[in-house]
């Protein structure tokens, strides 16, 4: 038996992994709130007769197939949608509004179904334990250092650990990643800026939080021009800046949302810290009150196990073609499998599901997202694919 024998079973599902994926996509939900999302996949995994481990991180769970001893892999999908409003031409749309899949997770969580199923089949070949990690609140909850912190990694102590993630920017059929870091630390960041209110045809008499955070903007992008080695990398971008209403009346506060990368967490830290001295100077400068947060999680780098990716580049090019496979350059979008790979080592890949004729060619979080559903059963012979040889190579 070869590799390749993975493509065609997982090729032989394609059906039932596509259902699977519809279903999901038609009822998404958000972070920490994946519950009928968590009960269809216990649901199908019953029906498999694998066990798991639920709940984790409060709708996650994590399956196990093989021996229950070492060496031990794990897969991993994660579950959540986000609050976009779904444009896609697709019959199987969004049923709730203002939720969706537009980062394609509900791919994910299909294609390790489908890798479930397969390795249910050749559980007698597995050679120690495979596990597949189900998390939710990837987009900014990160539900994988809650899987992480409640053992999703123990017993048996998980050695290499895979994950996927659909690339609107390859064409189906294709895969790419690297090694080293490959996707960003990122931080959110919000910010009011508090001043004195009033007539606009009196700004004396105002202090006028509008002008002040005008500044502020447009001095935290020297940051990143003039205080970063050339060398590194980093984003600054403030998304969204609301105050005022009104042609003649200065508002009392302006308030201001964004969000800093890096490539490493000491520079993001440095970036993080000079966010808050320069717009608290400015603020003060200008008689303004200046509040800031990073609310929520700093995600760390996604780094990738440089062997793992030799693992996973060899394996998608034995089970479809070499040509197919593309070294990619580091991505500022963050993800939070990089707390998995802070604890063992592993590779994060992205899966291409480009089509131009089907108009799957938006990117992530767009909400005329669309996949190439062609994808599918790559990435779940993928998954099982690594799983198997990294047990072999593990033993
Ligand atoms: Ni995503």
């Amino acid at each position: 038996m070869t590799n390749k024998t993975y493509y065609d079973e997982a090729r032989e599902i394609h059906d039932w992994i596509t259902q699977l994926r519809r279903q999901l996509h038609r009822f998404p939900e958000l972070m920490y709130e994946e519950v009928k999302t968590s009960e269809l996949v216990r649901q199908t995994l019953d029906e498999l007769g694998i066990l798991y481990r639920h709940p984790m991180a409060k709708t996650g769970l994590v399956a196990s197939l093989g021996n229950g001893q070492g060496p031990c892999v794990a897969l991993r999908a994660d579950m959540d949608a986000l609050p976009i409003h779904e444009e896609a031409d697709v019959s199987f749309r969004s049923e709730y509004d203002g939720k969706m899949h537009a980062c394609g997770h509900d791919c994910h969580t299909a294609m390790l179904l489908g890798a479930a199923r397969l390795l249910k089949q050749r559980e007698a070949e597995i050679n120690g334990t495979v596990k597949l990690i189900f998390q939710p609140a990837e987009e900014g909850g990160a539900g994988g250092q809650l899987m992480r912190d409640e053992g999703a990694l123990q017993n048996p102590a998980v050695q290499r650990i895979f994950g996927l993630h659909v690339w609107p920017q390859l064409p189906t059929q294709s895969i790419g990643s690297r090694a080293g870091v490959f996707l960003a630390a990122s931080a959110f960041l919000e910010m009011t800026v508090r001043g004195r209110g009033g007539h606009a045809a009196m700004p004396h008499l105002t202090i006028d939080p509008v002008s002040v955070a005008a500044k502020i903007i447009s001095e935290l992008q020297t940051i990143v021009s003039r205080e970063l080695d050339p060398l590194d990398s980093g984003v600054v971008s403030i998304a969204a800046i609301h105050g005022g209403d009104a042609c003649n009346v200065i508002p009392p506060e302006v308030r201001m949302k964004g969000t800093v990368r890096a490539l490493s967490m000491d520079v993001l830290m440095h970036l993080q810290q000079r966010v808050r001295e320069i717009s608290h100077n400015i603020a003060e400068a200008h008689r303004c009150e200046l509040e800031i947060a990073f609310p929520g999680n700093d995600y760390p780098p996604t780094v990738n196990d440089g062997e793992c990716w030799n693992v996973a580049k060899e394996l998608a090019a034995e089970l479809n073609s070499d040509e197919q496979v593309a070294e990619l350059p580091a991505v500022m979008g963050g993800e939070d499998f990089a707390y998995y790979t802070e604890e063992v080592p592993g590779c994060f890949v992205a899966i291409g599901v480009r089509n131009e004729e089907q108009g799957a060619t938006f990117g992530l979080h767009h909400p005329k997202f669309k996949v190439d559903e062609d994808a599918l059963p790559l990435g779940t012979a993928l998954h099982v694919a690594f799983a198997m040889k990294s047990l072999n190579d593990l033993m």
